[in-house]
């Protein structure tokens, strides 16, 4: 199957509506996809049986089954790293065996998680204390990228799970988020966790000095190293840095930093919830790698949330996909699932070195709903682009006595993608004008406003509750959806060298902007933006 024949088969069906395939009473149920407690709702995009079998046999040209026993199977599918794809093995039970070079990774993967819990548990409890004799009372994660948004995401989506020292996280190289963060914060309480799986990068190896700094100034140069914490995969820059092997917590470079949640990552997430909470969480996207690896076609709920992003990106063209959570405490998933998709999609050269026929990933944006309504929505009913929306919503929330707020928050989800598909027609909108005594012209202008293309695709995840399960489940969904989008574009899901080049750029520019080098060689905007900051600077 080709991409070619998909979009053929779109343009052919391009004049039918979404909801003329209602005319079909069993279509809610026949396209969607039901596992683990939670359903797929993708029966409001535009495909029929005939447009699903297509994408089915894409999937299965482009050989998804075999890349995915591949991953799974520890083999170096990341090959302009020569690195495993093993985001998988850091939550896979103790009786599962998968090697890297010869070697089983699981007893490392168990025996670094029971050093987490071990570490949480006692720090918890208070038996960890800080050297003044004190417990820790709050936690600063710095890291930032994929050793941020992951456990950032996930401690602010589990907070009714909280019952550890108070978890925050500074990322940017701006002082203005470290500054803030620890102004609230007593340093003689405060345990910093130093996350970056090379243990180089500019912005958190200077927030992490700041920390030391800080800590330094406060309780004292000698206590300062009892202060601290490193999650990494450079054992040997962690030690230069100073922190003690006891306090370091290590992964194999097989572990993808926008993957790394479900280990080391995740351990100020392992804090703030405690270790059986995050086994739970574990246990959830466990259970979504084993429906991954065993369902078929249409049921198997990764591969279909695939699909529809292929259809709408690739098929269709629609440059954009929203995130639509109806949950405040997902608010920070559409800036996870940015990293997620975009730095793993978002690729325009193929595994062979050759350019893509195909458009690459799609931009990925979103806020959580209802507040999204009052702000963008706009755009997404009757704005020239077409967005498709991926929207998602829990049966319950945690605040049972605010059920009836809760009750508001489902029908103001189901009620949006109901508005994209059936829009509103001009008749309709004309009546409205008339029975507000609109007459001629004006009637006509008036109406054209008020009047709802329809016909926009969305699908609808639904989910009982966010527990740390269920959110364990949703991310391994979206971790599998992003890998067999990458397999069908027949990219590296699994490098980001799109990110380097700033970063090299940033390190020369530095000395320009602080006055040190002059800007010679530098492009004439590049030059000006330079010598404006530094005038307005002294001004
Ligand atoms: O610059 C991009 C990136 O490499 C991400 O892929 C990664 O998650 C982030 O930077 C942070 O990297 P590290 O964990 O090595 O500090």
């Amino acid at each position: 199957m080709s991409f070619s024949e998909l979009k053929a088969y779109c343009a052919a069906n391009d004049a039918s509506r979404i909801s003329d395939l209602f005319a079909d009473d069993t279509r809610a149920g026949s396209f969607s996809t039901q596992a683990l407690g939670l359903v797929f709702d993708w029966s409001k995009v535009a495909l029929d049986d005939d447009g699903v079998d297509l994408l089915l046999a894409l999937a299965d040209d482009a050989q998804v089954a075999a890349r995915r026993a591949d991953m799974f199977a520890g083999k170096k599918i990341n090959l302009t790293e020569d690195r495993a794809v093993l985001h998988v093995a850091l939550r896979a039970g103790g009786d599962t065996r998968i090697e890297v070079d010869g070697t089983d990774v699981i007893p490392q993967v168990h025996e670094t998680l029971a050093r987490m819990r071990d570490f949480a548990s006692r720090l918890r409890s208070g038996q960890i204390r800080a050297p003044g004799g004190g417990r820790f009372r709050d936690v600063v994660n710095i890291g930032i990228g994929g050793s941020d948004l992951g456990p950032a995401m996930a401690t602010l989506a589990l907070s009714p799970y909280h019952d550890g020292p108070r978890v925050h996280f500074v990322s940017n190289v701006d002082g203005a988020q470290i500054a803030d963060v620890l102004a609230g914060l007593n340093p003689a309480e405060t345990l910093v966790i130093v996350a970056s799986k090379t243990f180089t990068t500019i912005e958190t190896m200077t927030n992490a000095a700041t920390a030391r700094d800080w800590l330094a100034r406060e309780v004292g140069l000698g206590s300062v190293g009892l202060h601290f914490a490193a999650l990494s995969s450079n054992l040997k820059k962690t030690a230069e840095w100073g922190i003690a092997d006891e306090r370091v917590f290590g992964f194999e470079d097989w572990v993808g930093g926008r993957y790394s949640m479900w280990g080391p990552i995740g351990l100020s997430l392992m804090i703030a919830i405690g270790p059986d909470r995050f086994d739970q969480m574990l246990e959830g996207a466990r259970s979504m790698d084993e429906h991954f690896c065993h369902a078929q076609g249409r049921d198997n709920m990764p591969l279909m949330l695939a699909l529809v992003g292929i259809w709408h990106r690739q098929i269709c063209g629609y440059p954009t996909r929203a995130v639509l959570p109806y949950e405040q405490r997902l608010a920070r998933l559409p800036a996870y699932l940015q990293q997620l998709e975009m730095e793993s999609n978002g690729k325009r050269v193929a595994l062979d070195g050759s350019l893509l026929d195909e458009v690459s990933g799609p931009v990925v944006w979103g806020e959580p709903g209802t507040n999204g309504q009052h702000a963008f929505y706009q755009l997404i009913h009757q704005g020239t682009d077409i967005i498709p929306c991926e929207f998602m919503v829990g049966a319950s929330g945690h605040e049972p006595e605010l059920d009836h707020q809760h009750r508001l928050l489902m029908a103001n989800c189901l009620a949006q993608s109901q508005a994209l598909m059936q829009g509103r027609s001009l008749e309709v909108a004309r009546q409205m004008m008339q029975a507000q005594d609109f007459e001629g012209e004006e009637l006509e202008r008036q109406a054209a406003h008020r009047v709802f293309p329809g016909n926009r695709p969305s699908t609808t995840l639904l989910y009982p509750k966010l527990t740390p399960e269920v959110l364990g489940q949703i991310i391994a969904l979206y971790e599998h959806r992003v890998f067999v989008e990458g397999v069908i574009l027949g990219i590296n899901s699994f490098d980001q060298w799109g990110v380097e080049l700033g970063k090299e750029l940033a390190v020369a520019l530095e000395p320009v902007v602080s006055g040190a080098a002059d800007g010679a060689g530098l492009d004439g905007s590049t030059r000006a933006l330079v010598a404006h900051l530094q005038a307005m600077k002294k001004s």
